[in-house]
């Protein structure tokens, strides 16, 4: 019998693009350690995840490509979920929210709150785009972010704090569709009263209580967690739309409500529930039993998602009513990768799918560098260098070599079967003392949700057993004294048996690989320390390779290809920029200029000094093209001007401005001019 029964859920990504590293180690990689933790410990366990497919996250990448939102979904539903099964993620089901029975579950829901009276209809003025006949919500509207002032909000939150917005809350609002300024007209929708909500919150995540009973240890929520919901709720909550003027998505089960469609937010979560659903039926069971009674709801998360899954969801369970409130919301920081963040746009990722293709055989070593690099509790970064050398100084060196010595020994002295323990000495005693421990201590790190250290304890294990080895020299032992051998390779071998116990749930694999070699079944154990797994006499198999080590060429070429790829996009230029918005294009003032005079700045290959009319006054800039130009070809020439950049000295000479370039695909560089009879001092804009 187990004693808890668990229903993890890991963020429903969204079926708009490749998932990347970031993706794996800040969700789904923590969320099959800690379920196949579980499922070792014989737990009761459901693990459901799905693509999420509405929003405009999709409408708009649709949009982008040319294409429509289902073909979106389709294809990036089909390259994330085998990305998913060929990393070895676990899940019980990997639904889709465009399924049928996520609609059905969506609406359905929908309908229960709103004969409940949970949602507040009201007709407000929303942002509008006229040009597109649109009204703007979500991404289809970014402005400043009135709590951070981050400039690129969108209109349902900043990603850059996390707080959760309405697109009347944006400063300088601008539609993503035609880069204007919106105009406010009215429409019809439907509110969660979030403010009605905020008392019982407060208890829920401070205490862990709802009704005068206890849910939850809130000392087992992180503190990010804890910290962000209540200075949202500290802040005071606000009636949030839950339904959106757009044609994509899980329609408005409601009389009235043509044209709208359930707010992605509302319908994603609901997706958990419809992808259980989805395995219950396939599986002959009821969905229920895993939303209700003492069943465990941890979400992981990333921590954009926090106010979704802390404060919205809890408050849409608990107005359904019957249903269990999430037990834990571990929610992980962000992972940068080579001293920047990870970045679609910009293609500075490394992309799950393409790291399997073309490292099949990685797969563990990517897990365990992930995890040894988790973003807990801050923001980490992933480097080729040191994924290098957590597989080649730790991996290799410490688990390999360890395995390696145990495995090969016991073949070579006793034909592969395992030797009785003899008399113990004092480190005998205490390795086997030590040896008991790992496990539950391990047990009790991957509880609290700290991986990373539990992981680092596993490696422990195998420290100590390569200690233990040298300290003992069993190799040296062999030709004088056999039986204090026996004794030693029991030891070092039930260490080993260990190791595939503490490993199984961070490197499945590779501990399936080192049970092979031991010729023992792991899984049929649980998560629990023993100093006698495997019995004298038991057969060894031989072992093979455990751990390849990673050379510098390979790092080199990782490198290369990270910076290749973010610098070109398919015609070889560089890609777009991250969007600005238009009130910061028209802050630049550009003109029309002439150039007076031309001079090389002595002892600078590359640069010109150039004497330039501006309409406004003459002034000196200095450009970079010296080696494009020759200083006499140039006088009388008409140039784009970019006039109120700061002014900065370069080489000694004060440049007041900048002349604008045009650059092909061998870097060759152009003046941009304009036609003949455009006079110095034309804006251009
Ligand atoms: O941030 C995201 O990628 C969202 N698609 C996560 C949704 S989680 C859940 F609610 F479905
Ligand atoms: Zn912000």
């Amino acid at each position: 019998m187990s004693e808890n029964k668990y229903t993890i859920t890991a963020a429903l990504p969204y079926a708009n693009g490749p998932l990347h590293l970031g993706h794996v180690a800040g969700v789904y990689l923590p969320a099959d350690i800690f379920v196949r933790f579980l499922r070792m410990n014989k737990e009761e366990v459901l693990f459901v995840c799905g693509s999420d497919e509405h929003g405009a996250a999709i409408t708009l990448r649709a949009k982008k490509e040319g294409t429509t939102p289902k073909a979106i979904v389709d294809m990036y539903h089909e390259i994330n979920s085998k990305a998913f099964a060929d990393f070895d993620i676990s899940f019980d089901i990997y639904s889709r929210t465009s399924n049928q029975v996520h609609h059905d579950t969506a609406q359905e829901y929908f309908k229960k709150l709103n004969d409940n009276g949970s949602f507040i209809q009201k007709t407000t003025e929303q942002y509008y785009d006229e040009e597109y006949k649109q009204f703007l919500a979500d991404r289809y509207i970014t402005g400043t972010c009135p709590n951070c002032d981050s400039e690129n909000a969108y209109g349902d939150q900043c990603e850059k704090c996390g707080s959760a917005l309405s697109p009347t809350d944006l400063i300088n609002p601008i539609s993503t569709l035609s880069g204007k300024v919106p105009t406010l007209k009215e429409t019809s929708h439907w509110f969660l009263p979030l403010d009605q909500h905020e008392d019982w919150l407060r208890t829920w995540i401070k205490e862990g209580s709802l009704d005068g009973v206890q849910q939850h240890n809130p000392k087992d929520w992180r503190n990010q967690v804890n910290g962000q919901c209540m200075s949202w709720i500290d802040g005071g909550l606000h009636p949030r739309a839950m339904t959106r003027d757009l044609d994509w998505g899980v329609k408005v089960p409601v009389e009235g409500a043509d044209g709208k469609v359930l707010y992605v937010w509302l319908d994603a979560p609901i997706g958990y529930i419809s992808a259980t659903k989805e395995w219950a039926s396939a599986n002959n069971k009821d969905w229920k039993d895993y939303w209700t009674g003492d069943r465990k709801l941890v979400h992981f998360i990333g921590k954009d998602n926090i106010v979704f899954h802390a404060i919205i969801f809890p408050v849409l369970l608990k107005e359904h009513g019957g249903l269990v409130l999430p037990d834990n919301v571990p929610a992980y920081e962000f992972l940068n990768l080579e001293g920047d963040k990870f970045s679609t746009s910009r293609n500075w990722a490394v992309w799950l799918h393409e790291f399997i293709n073309e490292n099949p055989d990685k797969v563990d070593e990517m897990k365990y560098v992930l995890t040894s690099i988790a973003p807990e509790s801050k923001d980490s970064e992933f480097t080729w260098k040191e994924f290098q050398a957590r597989i080649n100084n730790e991996l290799a060196d410490i688990l390999g070599n360890f395995v390696n010595r145990a495995v090969v020994l016991t073949n070579k002295y006793y034909e592969g079967k395992v030797p009785a323990l003899g008399e113990l000495t004092d480190i005998d005693k205490d390795v086997l003392n030590q040896i008991g421990e790992f496990p539950d201590r391990i047990a009790g790190l991957i509880k609290k949700y700290k991986l990373r250290e539990a992981q680092a304890e596993a490696m422990n294990l195998a420290r100590l057993g390569n200690k233990y080895l040298a300290e003992t020299e069993p190799w040296k032992l062999a030709k004088t004294d056999m039986s204090r051998v026996n004794t030693i390779m029991n030891i070092a071998l039930q260490i080993t048996a260990n190791l595939t116990i503490v490993f199984s749930p961070f490197l499945p694999k590779k501990a399936q690989k080192i049970a092979e070699f031991l010729n023992f079944d792991q899984k049929s154990w649980g998560f629990a320390g023993k100093t006698d797994l495997l019995a004298s006499n038991h057969q060894l198999s031989q072992a093979s390779i455990l751990i390849s080590k990673v050379d510098d060429a390979f790092v080199e070429a990782q490198v290369e290809k990270l910076k290749e790829s973010s610098a070109m996009n398919d015609n070889n230029f560089p890609p777009q920029k991250d969007e600005v918005a238009f009130d910061d294009f028209m802050k630049m003032d550009i003109r029309v200029g002439e150039i007076l005079a031309a001079e090389k700045v002595p002892k600078a290959d590359k640069l010109l000094k150039l004497t330039v009319n501006t309409g406004l006054d003459t002034r000196t800039v200095v450009s970079g093209i010296a080696e494009h130009y020759n200083p006499e070809d140039i006088i009388g020439t008409k140039v784009s001007v970019l006039m109120n950049l700061a002014p900065r000295k370069i080489r000694g000479v004060e440049s007041q401005g900048m002349i604008l370039m045009a650059e092909n695909e061998e870097g060759k560089l152009s003046f941009v001019s304009p036609e003949d009879g455009f006079e110095a001092g034309g804006e251009v804009r």
